[in-house]
């Protein structure tokens, strides 16, 4: 046999094990020897039965991913070609599931007469994650097996799941000996197959129109996403034509899906964010330091959701607050806040009370002693970071990593104020912080590599995602977002209003536009941080926060007290405001800027081709290592729309030449001051490049 697959019998069964790690994806070679492997067993008078199976970890992961988008191998067989060959086999054939069987992997068991599956096995078809639909006759099978509604869910939602909770028609048999009891039950059953077996459709063939109702269904969570919506038309199609013509046009949609951008920014996804936890400036052999406890210094918004994230990966944690008052108003929002999710069902008291449990209080520095991490969550104001660190200096045991969740001040000054600034990193989470997938790690010029790692460990143990990034201002989040929202700022002042900069953004596929996120956020705490950085300090540049400012002055701080750049029903409700739209051309007339008709296009160009923009300078500066690194900051911690790839993926899609035009073209026109493409974006264009040929070279 081949290298990727092995075969050995037992009591007279064939086993064909699929051996290509790390997790037996189905590639060319594999699939080239399953199909002979089988095609021999079953060819075999001494063979009774055959049995399929996984080495290591997986069963088998599904079709090879890196595989996709390139020309199909010539002569190979395809996977299709596999899973018919082993229903057609005359002998029974049963998937031994040893491990994760997704995707091609859970259509090649569903090609098997019958399915054993290990108790810690988790099953699914997750294409729809990689902007597809399963092509290999999953959407076929599934719902022969489990019945309509249950591979519905199964296939939109593309989640794996655990061996025990599938849906009946899955699994026929949990057990630990996968192998074994697969042998056992191949020899003891006859052969069956679920292309011809069309039993569990007739509920669904008597209610057509449950297709129409799931799909209502799906609007809010699916919006701007195509393959979801594919899924359900694929699905939809074993209840309207025979199964070889279904076949035939499921693949027709997995083909279609494949060549949309849609497929190719999850699939970019996909491998970003796994490639994200390899820093290229920390060395590959570093292994981070042990957590096993940690402190929070400041209980308010960001640390005590910091703190809930020990609590929630089960390790104890040490908030530390002024005094008692505040210390017990943070506690009661943490256990608050754990108490809604409780009342929502998706917490049990008792897991609620340990994880209370592994909080604990304190307003004495004393007990930051024995934490292996702590994570500074005070006031935004560097004298009372810099005067914090000093003290924890004093007395964090030697070795501890001491974080600051700064989003905005210099790690490096702050990690001047210690002896040790080689323990110091950032970890910039997001708010809500027990909720929100990033954080922003920042490592300053003296952080040594070993903190680094254990910044992007701490990212893994509370499972977030985690992106190292340099120091500048702003990092690179908020950095770029200064950018884009600069830009909407100037598109109210130059006759948007902000309801159209909010949808145009909105339908691009944000989950809310600028001035809406403003509202939500705070325009007083916005101001404050204008103040903070002494933005309104005279400058030769073009202010962005001119009528924010007067909002602000008027009282307007958005949703908390009803109006801002909307206006708010004590429902939350928003409407536009004439007096908002009266004070924008206020401020438009003492600019002397006229006022003129601004389509959704120039609203999007500006606002995200300046996002890109502001991106390439941090590639050029080192600020952040890759564009990918980019792309999983803005998509997990911005709601950049992920079947978009992130902002360097999708700029890359625009076409960098077209971008670059758009933006000579907005500089010169509109905005002199901010919009000068960047020097890396201009020789990229000359080289005829992209920012993937540039990333190759990281
Ligand atoms: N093809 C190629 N590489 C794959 C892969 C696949 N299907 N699945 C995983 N990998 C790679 C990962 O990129 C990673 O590579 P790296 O080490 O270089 O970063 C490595 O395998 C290990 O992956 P994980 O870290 O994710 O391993 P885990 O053990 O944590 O998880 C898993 C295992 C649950 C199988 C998870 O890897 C997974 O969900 N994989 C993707 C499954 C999937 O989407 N399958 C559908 C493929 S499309 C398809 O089958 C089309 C068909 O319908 C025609
Ligand atoms: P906050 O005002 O809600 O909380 C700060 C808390 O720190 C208060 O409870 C205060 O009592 C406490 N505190 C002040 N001095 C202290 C001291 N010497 N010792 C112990 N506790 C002390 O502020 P928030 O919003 O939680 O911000 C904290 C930090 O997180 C800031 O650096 C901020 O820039 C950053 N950040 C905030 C985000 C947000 O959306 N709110 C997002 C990301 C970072």
């Amino acid at each position: 046999m081949t290298d990727v697959i092995k075969t050995a019998d037992r009591e007279g069964v064939r086993i064909i094990t699929i051996d290509n790690a790390p997790v037996n994806a189905i590639s060319a070679a594999v699939r080239t020897g399953l199909l002979a492997a089988t095609k021999a067993a079953d060819a075999d008078p001494a063979v009774k039965a055959i049995v399929v199976t996984g080495a290591g970890r997986a069963f088998i992961a599904g079709a090879d991913i890196r595989e996709f988008g390139k020309p199909p191998a010539v002569g190979v067989p395809t996977l299709r070609d596999n899973i018919a060959a082993l229903e057609a086999c005359s002998k029974t054939v049963v998937a031994a599931i040893n491990g994760a069987a997704a995707g091609g992997g859970l259509e090649i068991a569903l090609g098997c007469h019958y399915r054993v599956a290990h108790p810690k096995a988790v099953l699914g078809l997750p294409e729809v994650n990689l902007g597809t639909i399963p092509g290999a006759t999953g959407t076929q099978r599934l719902p022969r097996a489990v019945g309509i509604e249950a591979a519905l869910d199964m296939i939109v939602n593309g989640v794996l799941i655990p061996a025990a909770k599938c849906p009946p028609g899955l699994a026929d048999e949990v057990a630990e000996d996968v192998v074994g009891n697969a042998v056992a039950l191949a020899l003891a059953k006859p052969v069956r197959r679920l292309s011809k077996d069309d039993s569990k459709l007739a509920a669904a063939k008597a209610k057509p129109a449950l297709f129409d109702e799931y799909r209502k269904g799906m609007a809010r969570r699916f919006r701007g996403f195509t393959a979801p919506y594919k899924c359900v038309e694929a699905v939809e199609l074993s209840v309207k034509f025979p199964y070889a013509e279904a076949v035939a046009k499921e693949r027709e949609i997995f083909t279609w899906c494949q060549g949309q951008p849609e497929a190719r920014g999850m699939r970019h996804v996909f491998f970003s964010e796994r490639e994200v936890a390899r820093v290229p400036s920390i060395a590959k052999d570093v292994k981070p330091r042990e957590l096993k406890s940690a402190g929070v210094i400041g209980c308010g918004t960001m640390g005590g959701g910091i703190a809930m994230n020990f609590a929630n990966a089960g390790m104890s944690v040490t908030v530390i607050e002024t005094d008692t008052a505040a210390l017990e108003k943070g506690l009661g929002l943490i256990r608050k806040n754990y108490a809604g999710t409780v009342e929502k069902g998706r917490l049990s008291q008792a897991e609620m009370d340990k994880r209370m449990g592994l909080i604990k209080g304190s307003t004495s520095y004393d007990d930051l002693k024995t934490p292996d991490i702590v994570i500074e969550a005070v006031f935004e104001n560097l004298d009372l970071k810099k005067q914090i660190f000093g003290k924890l200096d004093r007395v964090a045991k030697p070795g501890a990593v001491l974080a600051t969740n700064t989003s905005t001040l210099d790690v490096d000054a702050i990690a001047a104020a210690t002896g040790r600034p080689q323990d110091v990193v950032g970890t910039h989470f997001f708010s809500p912080a027990n909720v929100m997938k990033l954080l922003e790690n920042v490592r300053g010029a003296r952080t040594s590599d070993e903190t680094a790692q254990t910044a992007m460990e701490l990212a893994r143990r509370i499972n977030k995602v985690g992106v190292m990034v340099g120091v500048c201002d702003g990092f690179v989040g908020n950095r770029m977002l200064y950018a884009y929202s600069r830009q909407a700022s100037f598109l109210v002042e130059e006759g948007a209003a902000p309801e159209q900069v909010d949808k145009a953004i909105y339908d691009f596929g944000f989950p809310m536009g600028p001035f809406q996120m403003s509202d939500l956020a705070g325009l007083d705490v916005g101001y404050m941080v204008r103040m903070e950085r002494k933005e309104r300090a005279p400058t030769n540049r073009r202010y962005a926060n001119a009528v924010a400012d007067r909002l602000y002055e008027l009282g307007r701080y958005g949703q908390k007290n009803g109006k801002g750049w909307y206006l708010y029903d004590a429902q939350r409700n928003r409407s536009a405001d004439p007096a908002v739209a009266a004070l924008i051309e206020q401020v438009s007339k003492e600019q002397c800027r006229p006022r003129r008709a601004i389509g959704a296009d120039e609203i999007v160009e500006r606002c995200m081709y300046a996002l890109v923009n502001e991106g390439a300078k941090i590639l050029d500066e080192g600020i952040a290592a890759r564009p990918l690194d980019i792309d999983m900051i803005w998509i997990f911690g911005y709601g950049f729309p992920r079947y978009r790839g992130g902002p360097m993926f999708w700029a890359d899609e625009v076409g960098l030449p077209k971008l670059l035009e758009r933006l000579e073209h907005y500089w010169k026109t509109a905005d002199r001051d901010w919009l000068e493409p960047a020097p890396l974006l201009r020789k990229l264009v000359k080289d005829g490049k992209t920012f993937r040929d540039w990333a190759a070279k990281v």
